[in-house]
Formats: C-alpha cells, structure tokens, sequence
C-alpha cells in the first residue's frame, strides 16, 4: 500500500454564519466594522478542522492510502481536537510531537451571505524556525506532501526535500505562502521535486507564461510533472510525454472554498501515487475539489473510496519534443 506524510500547519476552524454577514445590508457593514459593545447573534456555528498537511492527509485515508501525519503540536483543545479528527479518519499521527510548548493554529471565520468570508486567525507554535520533528519519519514513505511550513518556511522545506532525496522518497509540492515569499529560493529546490502543483498567480511567480498550458509546459523545466489550476476556469497537467487540459467537473453551487486546492493537489497524488494516468488522475482531483466546495470547511466534502464519477470535459495530446 503506497504510504504518504503529509507535513506542515494544522488549525482548528470554526465558521460563523449570519444574516447579519450581508455585504450589501443598508446601514450595516459588519465584515468592515463589528460595533464595540454588541452582542450579535449568529445562525450557525460548524466546527472543522483545517491547515493544507492535514486536509490532504484526510483525502489520502479516505482513498485508501496509508496516510501519516507529521509536525508540532500542543494539550489545547484546538491541537486535541486535531489529532482527534484525524484519528478518527485513520491517519497514523504517530509522527505528531506533542508538547505543551506548542499550539494549533486556530481561526474563526465569518461566511457572508454570499459566500465570501473574513478570517480572524491565530498562527500557532510550533516552535518557529526549527520545529523538533521525528525527521526519520520520512524515510519511511513513499511520498511526502510538506505545505505551509509556518515559520520554518524555505529553510525547513529544504531540510525535509532533502531527507526525502537522500532515502529515494519522491515529493509532491503545492506551495503556500512564506513557501512562495521567495520564489527564487523556491526554484532551487525545484530539481528535488517529482510533482509541482499551482494555481495560475503561483506559476506565474515560477515560470514566464500567459496560459496555464504554456505555464505547465515551462514548469517542465524544473519537474517532472507539472499542474496548474485556475479555479472555475479549469486546469492543465502534464508529465511531459501526454498534457491534459480539462474543465469544470460539474457546476456546483459553492458554499465555501476553503480546502479546494487541498483537495484538488491530495485528489490527484491520491490516484497519481497508485499508477492511474495523468487524465484519471486529474479527472478524481476535479471532483474531489468540485466537491470540498459544496460543503463548510476543508475535510467535509473529501471523497471516499469507490465513489462513483462522471464524465467530465477533459482533452489529452501528446507533447513534442520541442515544447517538453
Ligand atoms: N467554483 C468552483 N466550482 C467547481 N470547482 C471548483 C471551483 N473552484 C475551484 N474548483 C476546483 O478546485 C480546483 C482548485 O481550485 P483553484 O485553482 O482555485 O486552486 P487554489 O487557488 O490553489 O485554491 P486554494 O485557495 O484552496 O489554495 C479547481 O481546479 C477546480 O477543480
Ligand atoms: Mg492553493
């Protein structure tokens, strides 16, 4: 069974609706100001757990994967409620520190009535730029997926390419901010990377190119495969011998979109990690962020083994030699 760690920040989030969240409310504004003193009643509370390591470790579990996860977490209830969740999904956290000199990230986030939303967010601790993490645990996988370092950042990426370099462990990247501060940095480690997924501004800090084929295809430079998305508007892969465009899997109404690249990156690693193509690959990852979006919350709407998809608009062709 292909066994992959996930590596990076966790959070517990909580997502606060109310009709008072309207944008466009006569006489209020309340995602600009919250009035001191008022007490303000809000409709829904959902509770979810979230940060990029554990949302995809979640979709590796749920298509069967073995699933680890690893970083630095604390005894407040957020970092409990974590590991729970994750427990609870079968993903081995036996890589997690636990200390009480750390903490979960946390984050409330308030939806308005349009979907759109406002996050009042609180980072963690992890122990900032040199977390004391099980490193050897990498050794073990077949893949790693580190995203969203917090305060470790390039350094600590490098750091853990290179253990997975040293033992032949392959690595898929979907960077996320303090990963992308610095893309020159970000380039260099590039050579130890096997899949490189983006979205479109992502790539566009890596590589030259207006279109995501011509982003793709000069991200080949640097790794093997190369993904890149563009929300609604569709995404391109290619492995350098066959290129994939695709489109929208389904038109879904979104009701948040928190988790969708998560979903879309771990979607494909999940059936790429198993030897499926680049199109089946692609196509799953589709529908498992198309349906992350129709749900609150990053893990909710993470497909399970064995669900059924549907046809959905995708094109394949092979790259010539002068283009790879
Ligand atoms: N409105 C939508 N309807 C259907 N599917 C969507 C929608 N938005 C995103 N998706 C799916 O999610 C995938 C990833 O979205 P996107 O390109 O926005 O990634 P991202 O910018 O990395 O997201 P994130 O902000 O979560 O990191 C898309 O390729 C698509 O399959
Ligand atoms: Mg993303």
């Amino acid at each position: 069974m292909v066994k992959i760690l996930s590596i990076g920040k966790a959070t517990q989030d909580v997502f606060l609706k109310s009709d008072e969240f309207d944008p466009h409310k006569e006489g209020t504004h309340m995602f600009t100001h919250l009035p001191l003193g008022l007490k303000m009643e809000v409709e829904d509370v959902t509770f979810s757990t979230g940060g990029n390591a554990t949302n995809v470790a979640v979709t590796f579990a749920r298509q069967g994967l073995q699933a680890s996860y690893m970083w630095a977490l604390g005894h407040d209830p957020a970092s409990e409620t974590i590991l729970h969740a994750l427990d609870a999904e079968g993903v081995d956290t036996s890589a997690v520190v636990q200390d009480e000199r750390y903490q979960s990230g946390y984050s409330v986030i308030l939806i308005a009535t349009n979907g759109e939303r406002t996050i009042l967010n609180h980072r963690g601790y992890a122990g900032g730029k040199h977390p004391k993490l099980d490193y050897a645990a990498i050794h073990s996988a077949d893949w790693i997926y580190p995203t969203s370092l917090g305060d470790g950042g390039l350094p600590l990426l490098r750091h853990i390419v290179d253990e997975a370099e040293k033992h032949q462990v392959k690595v898929m990247l979907n960077p996320a901010g303090p990963e992308l501060a610095e893309p020159d940095k970000l380039k260099a480690l590039l050579e130890s990377v096997d899949v490189l997924c983006t979205n479109k501004e992502e790539m566009q800090l890596l590589v030259a190119g207006e279109t995501l084929e011509e982003l793709a295809l000069h991200a080949l430079h640097y790794v093997p495969v190369a993904i890149v998305s563009d929300g609604p508007n569709g995404v391109v892969a290619t492995d350098g011998k066959t290129l994939v465009r695709a489109g929208m899997y389904e038109d879904v109404p979104v009701i948040d979109r928190t988790g969708a690249g998560d979903a879309f990156a771990s979607g494909f690693l999940s059936q790429w990690s198993q030897g499926k193509s680049l199109k089946e690959s692609i196509i799953f990852a589709s529908a498992n962020s198309t349906s992350v979006v129709t749900k609150i919350g990053a893990k909710d709407g993470i497909l399970h083994r064995g669900v059924k998809l549907h046809e959905m608009p995708i094109h394949e062709r092979p790259v010539n030699a002068r283009e790879a």
